[in-house]
Formats: C-alpha cells, structure tokens, sequence
C-alpha cells in the first residue's frame, strides 16, 4: 500500500486482505471494550469541503480511539481557499501541523493532486464523483463480516447495486474492489443517463465477473446477497439534469415489498448513507427498520473498525495495538441503537 489511499486503483488483493484483518484486530477497541494509545501524540487534519457527518465524524472517532487527536475543519467559506489558496500550498501548510490528513472535496482529482505535495499520509475522503475509497473498503468488510454469519461466501454472490450509479462515488470505489476478488455476479441497476462508467464494468469483467446492465429493478432477484442502494446525487446535476431527473427515484427506490417478494431471506440491504428520508425522496424506504435484513447501521458502525485499520496501516502501528490495550473505563450501553438486537 502507498503512503496515501487516494483510490482502490492502489490495492492489490492482499493489502485488501491485510486491512480486513488488521480491521477485524480492532472490534475490540471499536465496539469500546478496550483502549489503546498507540497513536498517542498523533495529529489528523479533517479537511472537509463538502457537507459529510459520518464519514468526517467516523475517521475523527478512529483516531482518537488510537490515542491520537484531530484538527477538524469544515466548508470554503471559514478556509483559506476562499481567500485563492491553492492545494498545494493548503497540502504543504497542513503537512507541517498534522501527521495524517483526510480530505473531502468537490472536484474529482483535486485530492490526489494535494496527496501530490506532501510525503504526510493523506487520505481521499471523496473528491466529486470520483471515488471514496475508505467507503468502499468499509462496505467489503461489512459484506464480509454479513457472509461470515450467514454462512455465504463472496466468490460466486449476487451483488446488486442500484441508484445513482455515475455521480455516485462510493460504487465506482466497491466495484473495483470487488472485482479483486474470485468471479461474481453484479448487477448495475440505474435510470437511463446515470449508469456505472463504462471503464469500471470493463475492468471487472477483464476479471471474469458477470455483470448485467438493467435499467429497472423489475424481474427475479431470488438469489440475491446484497443489494447496495444509493441516493441519486443531485448536487452533481446541472440546472437541465435536475428538471429532467425529476422524479425518477421512485423506481429505483428499495422497501420492504421489493425485498420480501422478489428477494430472499438472507438478502441483505446496504446504502453509504445518507438516505434521504424526506416525504418523497423515494430512497431506502424507512419501512425496513428494524428488520434484520437491514445491514446499513451495522455498516455504519463498520466503519470504525476499517477506518483505525487505514490509519494504523499508513502510520505503521498496527503491530503494536495487542500490546497497549487496556479495559475500558467508563459506562458502555449494552446497544447502541434501540433496533439493535440483543446480543
Ligand atoms: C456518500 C458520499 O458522500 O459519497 N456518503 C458517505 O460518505 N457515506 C454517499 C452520498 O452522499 O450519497
């Protein structure tokens, strides 16, 4: 692995292997059992330049589970980039306060080209309609941990994703990931106009999976594992899309009816999140609440674990964390979410 993780494009087959471990060493820290320190004295610069709560919130909460400590700054308007500040520069002052920096920003590209300027790990949070390689990294250790329970294994799964499958970064970032592994079948579901690029689906069938192009969600899915929603990206539209655009996510939009009489009872649902929950918006319909299909606040909470995984294998500690753990101290709520199942 580089010293950055700006793309999938960057993995091979065992350094995704490596992070899946290294994730699953750190539950015990994640799900607040235990403490470690080994990044005591570490600090991350959070620079985010587009609207985010989990996944600025998510990699601030990793680092401070390792000990370390976070400089968090949000939106154009308080930074110096308002004021003409370019990457390069922003890239070069914030190496000289931080020991890692995460970054989220509008324009596909713009991350790597700050990575460019530092030898300070940086880590692309989302750049436009690029991709979001930590997300999508979090999402196979979900779709992983989710197999390990229900018996299933990757090679040969049915994966449907749906939405908004151009603009939407968090795909074009688990497609290529998945297509590292042994033949799937994957099925791409988006209204005309927002399909997956077309390199992408290239790139996983050169690597002999079988993937399906559909522009509905009609039809059989009764061997389906996962199906992976996503909220059509407004923000990407221009004036002329969002008008021709309209409407269209009510066919596309995931509930209950879709998965109980067209899938199975192992399918699971995933979604980056988040959905949008507004009386018509038509994304992942709230009526699958609290059935256990429903993996998303799982996937959330997943998140942690891969994310300390990321930090910890970038900053070269992670051999140390069985030897700094201690019990937790404080008061830890048996669950978290008052859906969650009791264990
Ligand atoms: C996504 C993103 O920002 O790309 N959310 C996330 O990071 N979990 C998805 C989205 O905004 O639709």
């Amino acid at each position: 692995m580089s010293s950055h993780l700006l793309s999938v494009d960057s993995l091979s087959r065992d350094h995704v292997d490596h992070l899946l471990r290294v994730a699953a060493r750190m539950e015990p820290i994640a799900s607040r059992r235990q403490v470690t320190r080994v990044l005591e004295g570490a600090v991350l610069g959070n620079l985010f330049f587009e609207a985010s709560t989990r996944t600025r919130v998510s990699f601030n909460a990793a680092f401070c589970r390792l000990g370390g400590s976070v400089c968090d700054t949000t939106g154009f308007t308080f930074s110096s980039m308002a004021k003409g500040e370019s990457l390069y520069d922003t890239s070069r002052v914030m190496s000289g306060y931080c020991d890692a920096i995460v970054m989220r920003h509008p324009d596909q590209g713009s991350v790597a080209e700050f990575a460019a300027a530092t030898h300070v790990p940086v880590i692309n949070g989302g750049d436009g309609p690029g991709e979001h390689p930590s997300q999508a990294l979090l999402d196979l250790y979900t779709i992983d941990k989710e197999f390990a329970r229900l018996g299933k294994k990757l090679a040969g799964a049915h994966i449907l994703l749906t939405g908004d499958l151009k603009y939407g970064r968090t795909v074009h970032s688990l497609i290529k990931l998945l297509s590292l592994f042994e033949p799937m079948r994957i099925t791409l579901v988006s209204p005309p106009g927002l399909e997956m690029p077309g390199q992408v689906i290239d790139r996983a069938v050169s690597r002999g999976h079988r993937v399906e192009q559909r522009d509905s969600l009609a039809g059989d899915f009764s061997d389906l594992d996962v199906v992976y929603t996503t909220r059509i990206q407004k923000e990407r539209f221009t004036e002329e899309m969002s008008e021709s655009f309209a409407g269209v996510s009510q066919d596309f939009s995931v509930g209950r009816d879709f998965l109980d009489t067209r899938c199975n009872d192992t399918t699971i649902v995933m979604h980056p999140l988040p959905r949008d929950s507004r009386p018509g918006a038509n994304d992942l319909n709230v009526d699958l609440n609290g059935d256990p299909r429903l993996a998303i606040f799982r996937q959330t909470d997943n998140g942690i674990p891969m994310r300390m995984a990321i930090f910890a294998t970038l900053l070269q500690v992670e051999e140390l964390i069985e030897k700094d753990l201690r019990p937790v101290r404080w008061f830890v709520p048996e669950r978290t979410g008052v859906d969650d199942p009791h264990s």
